[in-house]
Order: structure tokens, then sequence, then C-alpha cells
């Protein structure tokens, strides 16, 4: 009998999918400060991950995002191996600063190893949950309570008294030290002040807490932004997070950052709570909020959380919750940690603002894919500091199960992300007749709502495919809004990135007849760019200057700018890792795509029906003429053999020579597979330290072979 639950193939995917969307959407948070995702929307599918992940341990990976906190770093560390639980628990205790050389960050911050790994917090946005947590404790636990600061964590380190460095958080593990920038806010002090008290100030101290930029500074900073015609800043979050990985100190100062500090650490520190050691920290003249409250009962904190749930309103900066911890710190000691977190604390989390607003009509959008989203076009509602006038309705299913109609009062919500949401209806249904009592005293009646049938911008029938909540304009050559979506896509940042060519431009050269396709833009000459109102010569020339660079962009970033539906960033590099050259690729069959990686059936045969259709392959031979990289570079190629055809292979564990991904792919370029979990097909496991203790015990039970990395690249006859 097998001694784990089975996990069925829709559970597995769903792990493989949670993990890489958190993931994206880690990366999107920390480092380039532009979420997708709402911290509600992160938080549930998080615990979802974890929820399955409890159910089949065998499926552990110390790679995934439950196991490690969201990184901030820009570099290639961003992706490399994480700690594991032991590791960092080790690390708890242990300094770990010269145990590694420093590496800097694209943005040239020196990266510099914690002394103490930078967790998380475990959150709740539920108050029964916060009791539970109350409940487990020990019995007369003072808790402290604080504020929850949406801004960024940092560490600072004082050196005999001197502030010495700042890190950020980073993978946890490392940091980028942003000294230069965090000694511009005048909160923070560069020295610790004379102490009031008669305690010394210890030979190392560090206190963490959060950077933020206050919501007048953020409203300003967006103002001239806007007056220049630069992306704004979806939140003060954000705003402050850019801000201080910027390369000038200068700005950073003039963008007037602030500081609350919540949390010190080191040896020999005086006080034996929490509460008494920030209120020492306060004496020597760091910046402690005043909203710290010590409580002794379950309605003290619950007091606490309703009075600030209102009162944080009033606050010059963001909050998105409140933080519960143990005040004590030997019980806190006592209760340790997970691989993310405190066990002694918890942050309670703020629903989302909502609005209640009327849904003056509905509109529609329609993507570069052809998928065509309705949009609420409502009555201006004021939402978390903006203006709401427009707000997505996702989609067919969510309005009729809403039964939501023109005229209708909506609940607006706007969470991290900067597209808000419809999420409700207000009952009862405006002027519904079945409503009775309320029926006479509205004046509105919306019609019952139906989706279009054809496309809203090209008149084509929509179709539906089975399985899918989204309607699609199937025209993607000669509908206006996918036409210009495909090109936008192209030219962004991840995939060609050519400087100088934004969507108003397109939009401009399209409507001139100067763009109808992607490889239309290396057809684009000066003159016909310079005449065009609002561009003029200088810009002609950086436009064309940006197109030409673009030539050099590897193959792997070109797959992805091609705009093969479900062909994400990451999936497109392991697919051109697989097939070096798009000549290999337009022939691929659906059985050597899926057995890439993260390549499922759907998208194996999306990127079919891309080189089936003669209109793409014209493309791609013009942006080939054009000279545009169709191939990988001789140095980005992975040595390929057959060695492991067949192989289904198991990677688990902390690797030394070479990184997780690399091994994968590897594993990939001489013919193996790679799996997640181990079972009696699995051929090996490519063992690294900490390899999850369950897949061990597993591969032992079934017999399955555990190679070292070492034997491994001995095997495909590395040194
Ligand atoms: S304590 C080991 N206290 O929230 C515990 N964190 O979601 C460290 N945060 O990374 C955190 N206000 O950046 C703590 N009063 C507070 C906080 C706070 C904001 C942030 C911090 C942390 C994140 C966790």
């Amino acid at each position: 009998m097998d001694l784990f639950s089975q996990i069925n193939d829709t559970e597995r995917e769903e792990i493989i999918s949670l993990r890489k969307e958190l993931e994206q959407a880690n990366y999107q948070y920390y480092v380039l400060n532009d979420p997708t995702m709402s911290d509600y929307d992160f938080d549930q599918k998080l615990r979802r991950l974890q929820d399955l992940e409890a159910l089949y341990p065998d499926m552990f990976d110390p790679n995934s995002p439950t196991q490690h906190v969201g990184s901030d770093l820009d570099n290639e560390n961003n992706v490399a191996e994480r700690h594991t639980t032991q590791q960092r628990e080790a690390d708890n205790v242990q300094s770990t600063n010269n145990a590694k050389p420093s590496t800097r960050s694209q943005k040239g911050f020196v990266q510099v190893a914690h002394k103490y790994p930078m967790l998380s917090l475990a959150n709740t946005y539920s108050q029964e949950e916060i009791e539970d947590w109350l409940r487990k404790l020990p019995a007369n636990v003072e808790i402290v309570c604080e504020l929850k600061y949406d801004g960024l964590s940092i560490s600072l380190w004082y050196e005999n008294g001197t502030l010495t460095k700042a890190l950020t958080r980073g993978d946890g593990t490392q940091g980028d030290n942003v000294i230069d920038n965090i000694k511009t806010i005048a909160a923070i002090p560069q020295h610790i002040g004379i102490p009031a008290s008669e305690i010394q100030t210890p030979a190392f101290l560090e206190l963490r807490g959060e950077v933020l930029l206050s919501w007048a500074a953020f409203e300003r900073l967006n103002k001239e932004r806007e007056a220049g015609e630069e992306q704004l800043f979806a939140n003060p979050r954000n705003a402050a997070s850019g801000t201080l990985k910027l390369q000038d100190p200068n700005e950073v100062a003039r963008r007037g950052l602030t500081c609350y500090l919540y949390y010190m650490l080191g040896e020999n520190l005086p006080a034996n709570t929490h509460y008494d050691r920030l209120q020492i920290a306060k004496q020597w003249g760091f910046p402690i909020s005043d909203a710290m409250k010590v409580c002794h009962s379950l309605e003290e904190v619950m007091a606490y959380i309703h009075y600030w749930d209102i009162e944080r309103k009033n606050l010059p900066v963001a909050t998105d919750g409140i933080v519960l911890k143990v005040n004590d710190l030997a019980t806190q000691e006592e209760l340790g940690y997970t691989a993310k977190s405190p066990r002694w604390a918890i942050a309670y989390k703020f629903p989302a603002e909502k609005q209640l607003t009327r849904l003056n009509a509905i509109t529609y959008q329609v993507g570069r894919t052809g998928v065509v989203t309705p949009v609420a076009n409502l009555e201006p509602v004021q939402l978390s500091g903006t203006t709401v006038q427009r707000a997505t309705l996702h989609n067919e299913d969510f309005i009729r199960q809403l039964d939501i109609r023109e005229g209708d009062m909506v609940w607006v919500e706007k969470g991290g992300e900067i597209i808000p949401k419809v999420v409700g209806r207000e009952a009862p249904h405006s002027g519904s007749l079945e409503d009775g009592a309320s029926a006479y005293s509205l004046e509105v009646k919306g019609e019952e709502y139906t989706f279009p049938t054809n496309c809203p911008e090209c008149g084509t029938p929509l179709v539906r495919v089975e399985g899918e909540a989204a309607w699609r304009c199937p025209n993607e050559a000669g509908c206006p809004p996918q036409i210009k979506g495909k090109m936008e896509h192209f030219v962004s940042r991840k995939a060609m990135n050519i400087d100088g060519l934004g969507s108003e431009t397109i939009d401009q050269l399209y409507s001139q007849g100067l763009l109808h396709n992607i490889a239309d833009i290396y057809a684009l000459q000066l003159d016909d760019i310079a005449k065009q109102e609002r561009l003029g010569e200088k810009s002609a020339q950086n436009m064309l200057a940006g197109i030409e660079v673009s030539k050099q962009v590897p193959w792997a970033r070109v797959l992805f700018a091609l705009g093969i539906r479900m062909v994400g960033e990451t999936t497109a590099k392991k697919i051109a890792r697989r097939f070096p050259s798009i000549d290999q690729l337009q022939w691929a069959t659906v059985e050597q795509l899926t057995a890439i990686e993260d390549v499922g059936e759907q998208i194996a045969k999306n990127i079919i029906a891309y080189f089936n259709d003669l209109g793409n392959l014209e493309i791609i031979n013009r942006l080939r003429e054009a000279g545009v990289q169709m191939e990988s570079q001789e140095e980005e190629q992975t040595p390929q053999s057959d060695r492991l055809q067949g192989k289904s292979i198991v990677v688990s564990g902390v690797f030394s020579l070479h990184s997780r991904d690399e091994y994968k792919a590897m594993i990939e370029a001489n013919g193996g597979k790679n799996v997640g979990s181990v079972s009696k097909k699995t051929h090996f496991i490519l063992a690294g330290e900490n390899m999850g203790p369950e897949k061990r015990k597993k591969a032992e039970a079934l017999g399955v072979a555990i190679l070292t990395e070492e034997e491994f690249l001995q095997m495909l006859n590395h040194e």
C-alpha cells in the first residue's frame, strides 16, 4: 500500500500552476513593484497551495512559494535555490554573514547575507482564526498589538552605535544594501542617541521596520509623474519600494520616505519582552509607533482591531492590518518558527475597501488574445485613495450568476492591483417586480443581461471554448485591438523591449496604416515616423535605434514576444531550451512538446496551431529576414544528447554546482522528463542537500536510485 494519499492529475496540475502563479505574482510585487494580483487573492491562493501540499507531502518542494518569502532581488539570485526550513532555523541562531562573498544586484547594490533570516508573517482575514491562534498559546500570555504598516521591510544594522548597513528583505537570506538611500530618511538615526536610561548600547544591534511613503508624498509624486507622462504608481507601497531601489539618493531624499521600526534583534540585548525593547529603542531615538498596545485578553485584542479598522483611515501612512505578537521573548523562543514565519506572531489583514455605486453601463474590452471582457462604467466613487469609474465585470457567467443589470447598485473593490473589480450587487434588484415592497420605490429597471454575440470591435461572431468562461473573438489577424495588443506585447519590456514605441504610438501608426502586424515594425522608415503628429525626427531616430537593438534579443524572448497563447515568459524559456531554433520548433509534435516541463496538451496545441497558420509563417519569415534572432546562440545552448531518453527523473533538494533550474534544463536537453513526485516509474532522483525526507523515504521503499549532483554530471559527461 502506498504510504501517501494518492494525488490525481488535476491536483498535481493545480499545485504546479499555483506555484507558478504565486512566483510570478511575487516577482511582479517585489521586483517590478507592479502588482498584478491583489493581496487578498494572493493570500487565498497561497493558502490553497498550503492545504494541497499538506495533503500530499510527497509534493513537497523546498522551492515552493509556501517555503520561502517573496524576493525583491533583481538578479539571478531571485530564481536561485532557496534555503530549506532546516537551514533557516539553523541560520536563525548562527550568523551567516561571512559565509558567502557579496554579489551585486543589477542596479549595483551590494548584496549582504542577513544575520537572521528575514521572514514573513502568517496572516488571516478571519477573526475566528485570530481567536484560534490566541487559544493555542500558553495560558495568560501577553499579546502586543501593533499596526501593520504597508510598505517594505528593512533591516538596519548598528555597529558600536552607528548605522552601518540597511538591507532590504531580498530573498529572506540576503538583501540589497540600500544604506545611501536609507540615510535620506530623517526619522532614522544614523547614530544611536544618548540613552536617557542607564542601559548600555549593544555592540551590535539590528532593528527591523517598514519603509513607507505617506499618502501625501505619494499623491505629490504621482502628480509629477502624470505631468511627465510617466507610469503612475498603483499605491504608496509600490512607490516606496520603487523609490528605495533608486540609484540616486538625491531623488530618494526629494521624495521623502519615512519609517517605523517594529522589531529588535541582536545579542545581550536589554529587557525580556518585545514591548520593553521597543520602548528602549524609542528612548534611543528610533521611530517606534505610539499605536502599540499590550493586551491581556481576546476582548482587548478585538477592541484594538475594531478601533484601528476605523481610525487607520486618519493616519498619514497606509496600513493593511494588525500584527499580534507574543510579548515575552522566552515564550517567543519556545514557539519558534516555520519555514516562512514566526509562530509567535500573526497578522490580521483588513478586508479590501469596498464601495457601493451605480452601474451606469456595461461596455466591452477586447484583449490581445481576443478575450472579450465586460467592463462596468460606474458613477465615480472614491476608493482607497483614488476615484474609480471603470471596473471589470470578469465574464458572462459572473454577470449572470449575480444577475447584474445596467442601473443596479454594485459593490466595487480595489485590492493591491490596479484594476478595480465589481464584487457584488446590492439586493434587492433595482426595479425587479419580484421584489414586492421595494418595487414601487425604484425608478430604473435594467434589462436582463445578454452577452453580445458579435465582437464589439470588428463584428465577427464570438466563440466560447468549452470549459472556459471567456468569449473570444476569433478574428486574430483582423480585429484592431487584437492586432494592436499583439504589437504592444511584442515591444514590451520582457519581450523585445523596444524603447520609444509605446501603446499610443502603436495606435497612431496603426491608424495611419503603417503597422498591421509585428513584422511591419521592422519595415518602418524614418520619414514615415518623423512626419507623424507628436513624433518628429528625434523620436523617429530613437524608435529606429530601439528597433535595431531588439534584433539582439535572444530567441527565448522572441518566442515569448510572438504572443502564442499561454506561452508565457518562463514557458518560452523552457521551450527554447528544448528547441533551440524556430525551424525545430515549427515541426515539434504534441508528444515532444508535452515532454517539456510546464507544457500541457493545450499549450502544445496552441503552438502547433500557431505554426499551421500561413499568416504567422509569413510574419516569421519577415522577422527572420529583418535579422530577429530565431535561434539560440551557441553559448546559450545546453549540451544535448538522448542519453536520458524516456527517463522520468525527480530533482529534489538544494544544489551547489548548478541551480535546480539548470539541472532540469539539462535533463530535458538530454531527452529526459522532469517529474514532481517519486513513483514506481521514476528512473532516479537527482538529490541535493536537504532533499524532502518524505521523498527519500518513498524512494527507498520503491528502490529508486538516488544520485548526487556529481554522479549525475559524470553520467552526462560533464566535469
Ligand atoms: S513583524 C519576524 N510587525 O509585514 C516578524 N511586521 O507580511 C517580522 N510589517 O515582512 C515582522 N508592520 O514587512 C512586523 N508591526 C509590524 C509590521 C510588520 C508591517 C510587514 C513586514 C513583514 C510583513 C509580513
